[in-house]
């Protein structure tokens, strides 16, 4: 039985200010021991000090991207190794605005996903396509080329304890969220894609849904078979919406 994980990305929001007072508020509002992974990753800067204010707290502590070194003459790169040293568990690869913005390719994103495997992290892979793409059918293409990417470079066993976020690109930030329908027919897609390499691995790999998730239609999504959780924007900087998405999933 797969345990749903609810992950909190903060992307490039918060101060120090923001995130004692966000965390504070989780830490009162899921107090009780959860059925469900809680994970929340704030910028780095903050990642040291998020550890600190949660404490002994269940909520896990995640990061937003990772460079594919572990160290030497890389200006600006922090390495697995030194994520894992504060506390990060679960690290977010392959968000789409990496893969826009910083033109991320499916094979640089597969060779993240490697470096945290080998330090022992829990690869966060995002997949998923743009509008352009889902208008031209090619939504179940896009995501078998982009997991086929981590399978090519790594084997199917790599996502062996790994999670995947299918976060179509239209539906993030737009409030524009997936139909449970719609993502289940995906999420399904997506575990029978991996089943055709490993049925055991297809079975217990964590498939968040990510894109306008908030508190009234988290419920509905989680029903869906193959959903185990969502990755969450917006609504994760709210401690009262993060918090009624992880009740949710419970
Ligand atoms: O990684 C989460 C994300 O891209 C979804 O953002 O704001 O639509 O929940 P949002």
């Amino acid at each position: 039985m797969r345990k749903p994980l609810v992950m909190g990305n903060w992307k490039l929001n918060g101060s120090i200010g923001m995130a004692k007072d966000l965390v504070a508020g989780l830490r009162s509002e899921l107090s009780t021991e959860a059925n469900c992974g809680i994970a929340i990753a704030p910028p780095t800067v903050y990642l040291d000090f998020v550890k600190h204010q949660l404490g002994g707290s269940n909520i896990l502590l995640g990061a937003q991207d990772v460079g594919v070194h572990l160290s030497g003459a890389y200006t600006g790169e922090v390495s697995a190794t030194m994520l894992k040293e504060i506390g990060v568990t679960h690290v977010i690869i392959g968000h789409s605005e990496r893969r826009t913005y910083h033109k991320e390719s499916d094979e640089f994103i597969a060779q993240k996903f490697g470096v945290l495997k080998e330090a022992g992290l829990v690869p966060v892979l995002c997949i998923g396509e743009t509008e352009a793409e889902n208008e031209a059918g090619q939504t179940q293409a896009v995501c078998a080329r982009q997991i086929d990417a981590v399978i090519n470079a790594l084997g199917v066993q790599a996502f062996n304890g790994a999670v995947i976020a299918y976060e179509p690109v239209w539906a993030i930030g737009t409030g524009k969220s997936a139909t449970p329908a719609q993502a289940q027919a995906v999420h399904k897609f997506i575990r029978d894609h991996i089943a055709k390499q490993d049925a055991a691995v297809a079975k217990q790999v964590i498939i968040q849904y990510g894109g306008s998730v908030n508190d009234k239609n988290a419920a509905e999504l989680f029903t869906q078979p193959d959903i185990d959780g969502a990755l969450v924007g917006g609504a994760s900087l709210k401690a009262d919406a993060f918090a009624a998405i992880v009740r949710a999933a419970e």
